[in-house]
């Protein structure tokens, strides 16, 4: 039988539900009363995770990276934008202040023509409005230094935490009080095996990555970074041929054990797949329906966890001792800035030297480009639709996607306020 049911909008905005000319009268019937039923309980299941649904510009209030150090040279000025918001980073004597990337004065932005006249102003290359980098006031304008509006007007400012090469945002209220530490905003130390993988604020670790833009919502970035089934994707990648990984076709939640929830007081939110138990989780390496069956020799589970606001840990990943840290960070509601960085734990010169060669020669190229392409390639397909807004009432999840499902409930319980969308913010 062909038949295709669709949905689509109507005048007043509820969905209904429109039928194909692919099939005969009767089939059709019975197609619609199958998918009307599976669409109510799926309406029941999504409202147990409704805060997610609406966090279609991301979470506020939480800490996301902006640049890498290295990008923002001393008096070096650079604008970024993360969930809507329009920020201008600037170093100044060493220091690096973020503010609202808009002046008041016409509303152009200021990183667009980067104009430096001192260590202490962020100035509007424009009409020469000079904002307090500390405190976002004016200053001073440059040809009307007696105008009434100085110290009356202001652009907000981003508290700012800068570490081990990477700056970091808290986006979200201006006046969201307290502020929580970085840590809390980032994947938990990992303490539970032997020889844990390195960790992103140990002073020796060997930090190195890139950023990108993906051209899909956030979320489905972060969806596809820990997903059990997506594997299948990798499942020819250089990485994994060369190295001859025998990496699953999937992982089958056996027990509930198979999904750890992350939830310390006063500190990361997380979920985890419990890849190394594999009494709960059953690591597919064959499928005799399809007679396809995993290549390679070396047993390899690299074990994932995701923590809010959208930080994903792999460990040992892409090689033994290493650990990939990857953000989704939303731009707006259809980009995100995909991060991907690599720690390694390094004792001396020696193994800091040996770090920096493996990164060079091979780690970008065949983890951080040639591997996670493909997870681009899939986040841009699922965008298709869920760009539309009906992807999360028409998608159908099957047992790999258990951790999913958790993990949108984490984030609906435990995220510090769901950003609206620009037009709406103050
Ligand atoms: S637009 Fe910035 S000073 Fe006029
Ligand atoms: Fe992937």
């Amino acid at each position: 039988m062909l038949s295709l049911i669709e949905p689509r909008l109507d005048a007043a905005g509820s969905i209904g539900y429109k039928r194909s000319t692919l099939q005969g009268a009767g089939e059709g019937k019975a197609v619609m009363g199958a998918t009307a039923r599976k669409v109510q309980s799926k309406s029941v299941a999504s409202r147990q995770y409704a805060p997610y649904l609406e966090a279609t510009w991301g979470i506020k209030n939480h800490w996301y990276p902006a640049a890498f150090s290295k990008e923002l040279p001393e008096r070096g000025t650079k604008g970024v934008a993360i969930a809507g918001h329009e920020i201008v980073l600037r170093r100044a004597r060493g220091k690096v202040f973020a503010l609202q990337d808009r002046c008041t004065h016409r509303w152009v932005k200021m990183s667009d023509k980067p104009l430096r006249v001192s260590d202490d102003h962020m100035t509007c290359w424009y009409h020469g409005f000079c904002y307090g980098l500390e405190d976002g006031v004016l200053k001073t304008i440059v040809g009307a230094p007696s105008d009434p509006l100085i110290g009356n007007v202001r652009i907000r400012t981003y508290p700012v935490r800068e570490v081990s090469g990477i700056i970091f945002l808290f986006v979200g209220d201006e006046d969201y009080q307290p502020i929580p530490p970085l840590e809390t905003d980032l994947p938990i130390r990992i303490t539970d095996v032997p020889n844990p993988p390195g960790y992103l604020l140990d002073r020796e670790g060997y930090v190195r990555g890139i950023h990108r833009t993906a051209n899909s919502n956030w979320r489905l970035g972060v969806e596809n970074g820990f997903d059990p089934g997506h594997i299948l994707i990798h499942y020819d990648n250089i990485i994994i041929a060369a190295t001859e990984r025998k990496v699953f076709l999937g992982a089958e939640p056996i027990t509930a054990d198979a999904v750890k929830m992350i939830d310390e007081p006063d500190g990361p939110k997380g979920i985890m797949n419990m890849y190394y138990d594999q009494t709960a989780y059953r690591l597919v390496q064959e499928n005799p329906v399809v007679k396809m069956k995993v290549h390679g020799r070396v047993d390899y589970p690299a074990r994932t966890s995701m923590y809010l606001p959208g930080v994903l840990l792999v460990e040992n990943w892409p090689m033994q001792d290493w650990a990939q840290y990857e953000w989704y960070v939303p731009i707006d509601d259809k980009r995100h800035e995909y991060w991907e960085v690599v720690v390694k734990t390094c004792a001396n010169d020696d193994e800091r030297e040996e770090a920096e060669y493996l990164y060079e020669s091979a780690i970008e190229k065949i983890a951080l480009r040639d591997f996670n392409d493909r997870d681009i390639f899939a986040r841009e397909a699922m965008q298709q639709v869920y760009g539309t807004g009906l992807g999360w009432d028409k998608e159908v999840l099957c047992s790999m996607d258990t951790i999913i499902v958790g993990w949108r409930k984490l984030v609906s319980q435990h995220n510090r306020g769901i950003q609206e969308p620009p037009e709406r913010a103050e």
